[in-house]
């Protein structure tokens, strides 16, 4: 039987949703799901597969910026979600859907398109490359003997639901993911999500707290986006407070912030979800045995789809005139050479006939561009042809940055 991939009519958004909650095992309110994405789809960017006339597979995306090593930010396709129906799965119909929107990625000229997999084996062959990490940590407050460091500033609680709070976290986050690589221009619907002025169409509407940190001079420079839940032991109390967001702009921020969060009375557990691996808290509290992470999984999987405009955008820490050979099977031709001339003050990437130092596929690039994950480790597993000896190495220097990449953003 043919399978037909086509954009989406808005119509047909209540049967796309019913295919998503069904792949990914969930049975929500269809009517309210389709209500709260009519409204934030886009017809453009949802693609579905069809088997005559029922839908059976969708791949969508919505555009974001992401913040690149250096700082500057470029187009990129946030993908999500995706899935087939179980009784269509292994036909080949992700494949298709992928291509559809790969294609139209080109053409819409966004330099990536970003995911967050459910499944490790899955988007490799598309070109993604596991390009940032994540952790949840834990602080057990009482055994952590505090913070280090003075107070600076103070710390007020805001209501959530007003509109005034999710003007102040906005700016905060817009100053901060800007010096944030990995991290991405949020939609309006995830503030509404996890503000709780919208309530979760999967699933409770967020209902918590949020607490600012203001300067000395009164401005706004942090904020903690967390809820609780209470419990006794052995008449003793031993709340545990989980953390769902903490942005800083300054370290005095911080450091004043999670001074705050440790201290809420009746709280014996501080969980920080979704932060990253290189997270300084081990440092920040006087007992650093007190704080331990959970394993760490693969976040955002990164697909350049420009890879020359890619490697321009971004800086390097190092000097390095290398020729890549860039094997991308979606795109036209397949294999293309690119001349990289980089450094601290920016990089030079042109197409060439000189001989490739090294061969990358697209999907080894799209890992290692944001500097978290090594070049000499994605290409264990996807592979690469070293045409000059240590030019490897050269570039996987090349790539690395002292700074961890990070998306705090759920898509
Ligand atoms: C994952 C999913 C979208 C795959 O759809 P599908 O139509 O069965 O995939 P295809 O038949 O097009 O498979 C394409 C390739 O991906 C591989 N593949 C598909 N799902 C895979 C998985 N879960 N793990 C590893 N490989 C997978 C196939 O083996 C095939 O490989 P090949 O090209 O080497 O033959 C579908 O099974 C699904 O909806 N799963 C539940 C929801 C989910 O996990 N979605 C992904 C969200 S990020």
């Amino acid at each position: 039987m043919s399978i037909e991939i086509r954009n989406a009519d808005p119509s047909e958004y209540r049967a796309a949703v019913d295919v998503v909650s069904t792949a990914f095992l969930d049975r929500p309110d269809l009517d309210a799901l389709a209500a709260a994405v009519s409204s934030t789809w886009e017809a453009a960017r949802t693609w579905i597969a069809l088997d005559g006339t029922a839908v059976v597979g969708v791949f969508r995306s919505w555009p974001t910026e992401l913040t690149v090593p250096g700082g500057a930010t470029v187009a990129a396709a946030a993908v999500g979600p995706v899935t087939v129906l179980p009784t269509h799965r292994r036909r080949g119909i992700l494949r298709a859907l992928a291509a559809a929107d790969d294609r139209a990625t080109r053409e819409r000229g966004e330099t990536f398109a970003l995911l967050h997999a459910s499944e490790f084996g899955i988007y490799g062959r598309y070109g993604y490359g596991p390009a940032t990490r994540a952790t949840d940590w834990t602080i057990r407050t009482e055994a952590a003997g505090g913070v280090h460091g003075g107070a600076s500033g103070a710390v007020e609680l805001v209501p959530p639901r007003d509109t005034a709070t999710k003007a102040t976290l906005k700016s905060v986050f817009d100053a901060w993911r800007v010096r944030q690589p990995g991290e991405v221009a949020r939609r309006e619907l995830n503030w509404d999500l996890d503000l709780g002025i919208e309530a979760q169409p999967w699933g409770r509407r967020w209902n918590g707290w949020v607490a600012i940190h203001r300067d000395e001079a009164g401005g706004v420079d942090g904020y903690a986006r967390y809820t609780a839940e209470s419990e006794d032991h052995d008449l003793l109390p031993a709340g545990t407070l989980k953390v769902d967001e903490l942005i800083a702009l300054t370290d005095a921020a911080n450091v004043a912030l999670l001074r705050y969060l440790m201290d809420v009375d009746l709280v014996r557990t501080v969980k920080l979800e979704n932060r990253p691996e290189s997270d300084r808290l081990r440092w920040l509290v006087r007992n650093g045995r007190a704080v331990g992470n959970a394993p760490s999984w693969d976040s955002v999987w990164a697909r350049p789809f420009d890879v020359r405009a890619a490697l321009e955008a971004r800086s390097y820490e190092r000097e390095s005139r290398l020729v890549l050979e860039v094997v991308d099977d979606g795109a036209g031709g397949g294999r293309s050479s690119l001349a990289l001339d980089a450094g601290p003050d920016g990089a030079r990437c042109a197409p060439t006939d000189r001989s490739p130092d090294v061969t990358l596929p697209v999907a080894a690039i799209g890992a290692a561009y944001l500097g978290g994950t090594r070049l000499r480790d994605i290409t264990l597993a996807t592979g690469a042809d070293e045409h000059r000896a240590g030019a490897l190495a050269e570039a996987d220097a090349l790539f690395r940055t002292g700074a961890e990449p990070f998306c705090s953003t759920h898509f």
